[in-house]
């Protein structure tokens, strides 16, 4: 894991492999961002000349290596882009930091440690820093010698111009270091092969955990799920040789007044059943567990943050895979709730797991519920990939849910939940059927989920199919791969829970 240090020291005399400075676009012309005059100084003020000779524009995702010149003791400065210079007087975007900082992790990879001396105006600008570069340095090596292309990620990041000795400074580094290795614990799981991460294997995961950082781990196995009648859960898992489990993992505060519930989607691999995906849907199915990823990291985060919240992560976990044992397009399950669903088709698994473990979260009468789940393409199509759509039973709720992403730096758009595309899920065997309109799809999806929900309970449901899992070129601190998408989001929701705002 990469570390993360504040320094005290000046850009010129930090001991490190390079020295990350900004550039910004400025009219037509490339400015040096602040936080780095130390080091415009050393090129004579002529930074900004050197690097638009090198073709530098100061756009986002831009990223130049220049050699230092004498006086800096770092050997190699890398100049980042970081869009628009902001008007006069004005600080720099979180966002934008947050994606140059990541930008230059990746391209540092290799390096042993890397002063970063971007612009700072305030704590949360120095952890947007962090974070970004934190996340950048991610990569997946567990089962490769070393990362993608054969470097090890960056082994530290030193941050210039964040006063380790200011209370305020300190305090933003740590929750940002915190927030941002729990996105990567959930990036982790994200990418793990299904062969090896299956439903008992990420409950052990969660127990490992559990044990760490004093969390109250309880795990449902098969047995366990008969007894207690999770029928959707255990109808997604029959044709696995994987059985499912639901893990519930609690952090408490003794001091807490609110309990938030937070639900995640765990589809270790989502073959799409007898409804069986077709090649090119599949290669990236081992993602359908982000929710519970995402859900499982921000406790975890909480529990690290000391937040005074109690929040309750529920996972659904299922293997959804064809077999003489799978549920069959037609057959009836009995819900945890007692409704009855007509399965009309197996590839519609999520919503399945994701109702029993809504009920049984309902039953502990939590301040809210807020689930997430890589639950529809439909959301895809409407969103794009970077995009996560939110629904809610109050509209309250979803706004601030879609303010706090704003504020973190994840994209999300409010979704309605229309009455009228609930009669297309009317089955004339059972309650109810786990298909309904084509149109409308991930609504469909969601005012399904919102049937399971407990009377009076404030919810909200964040579909992140899009999101969740990373096919592109890595940009920013966004790897290929798992992303951690909602993690942060849902961190702030617990903390502004904690805080008595929602
Ligand atoms: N896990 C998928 C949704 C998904 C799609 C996640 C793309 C990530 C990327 C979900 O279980 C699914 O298969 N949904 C179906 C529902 C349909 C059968 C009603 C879908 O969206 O096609
Ligand atoms: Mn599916
Ligand atoms: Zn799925």
């Amino acid at each position: 894991m990469t570390a993360l240090t504040l320094s005290t020291a000046g850009a010129a005399t930090l001991r490190a492999d390079a020295l990350v400075v900004g550039v910004a676009k400025s009219g037509k012309t490339l400015a040096v961002a602040p936080g780095a005059e130390v080091v415009d100084q050393a090129f004579d003020g002529g930074l900004a000349a050197v690097l638009e000779t090198l073709g530098a524009s100061g756009a986002e995702g831009e990223a130049t290596k220049l050699p230092s010149p004498a006086g800096l003791k770092a050997p190699v400065v890398l100049a980042v882009g970081l869009g628009s210079a902001p008007e006069d007087g004005e600080a720099y975007d979180a966002e934008a930091l947050r994606r140059a900082a990541g930008t230059a992790a990746r391209a540092l990879a290799g390096a042993k440690k890397a002063a970063f001396a971007l612009p700072i105006a305030s704590p949360e600008d120095a952890a947007a820093i962090a974070e970004g570069a934190l996340l950048g340095a991610y990569a997946y090596t567990a089962y490769q010698e070393n990362g993608q292309g054969g470097k090890k990620p960056l082994g530290e990041v030193a941050l210039l111009g964040a006063k380790p000795r200011d209370k305020a400074y300190k305090a933003a580094a740590e929750r940002a270091l915190t927030v941002a290795e729990e996105m990567n614990r959930a990036r982790d799981l994200i990418n793990q092969p299904p062969n090896d991460l299956t439903p008992a294997a990420f409950a052990a995961a969660v127990q490992a955990a559990g044990k760490e950082h004093g969390l109250k781990v309880q795990v449902l196995d098969e047995k366990a799920l008969t007894k207690g009648g999770y029928g959707g859960i255990l109808g997604v898992g029959a044709g696995s040789e994987n059985p499912p489990r639901l893990v519930r993992v609690a952090y408490t505060h003794a001091k807490a007044e609110k309990t938030l519930a937070l639900v995640g989607k765990g589809i270790t691999y989502d073959s799409g059943g007898i409804s069986l995906k077709p090649a090119g849907h599949n290669e990236t199915m081992k993602c359908d567990m982000s929710g519970a990823a995402a859900v499982f990291a921000t406790v975890v985060a909480a529990a690290r943050l000391g937040l005074a919240v109690n929040v309750t992560g529920w996972l659904a976990l299922a293997e959804n895979m064809p077999s003489g044992s799978a549920t069959r397009p037609g057959d009836v399950l009995r819900m945890y709730s007692g409704k009855t669903v007509e399965v009309l088709n197996t590839d519609a698994e999520g919503r399945l797991v994701m109702a029993d473990a809504l009920t049984k979260a309902s039953e502990e009468h939590p301040d809210a519920i807020v689930d997430v789940a890589t639950l529809t393409g439909a959301m895809v199509l409407a969103l794009g990939n970077r995009t996560f759509g939110i629904m809610a039973n109050d509209d309250d709720y979803r706004s601030a849910i879609h303010e706090i992403a704003d504020e973190v730096g994840e994209q999300s758009w409010p979704m309605p939940l229309p009455a009228d595309l609930r009669k297309g899920m009317d089955s004339s065997t059972a309650d109810i059927s786990n298909m309904g309109e084509r149109m409308g799809g991930g609504l469909v999806a969601g005012l399904f989920l919102k049937e399971f929900v407990g009377e009076g309970i404030t919810w909200a449901h964040l579909d992140i199919a899009g999101p969740a899992f990373h096919e592109g070129a890595p940009y920013g601190y966004t790897p290929k791969g798992g992303t951690g998408s909602s993690v942060r989001t849902l961190v702030r929701l617990a903390e502004r829970t904690a805080d008595g705002e929602l």
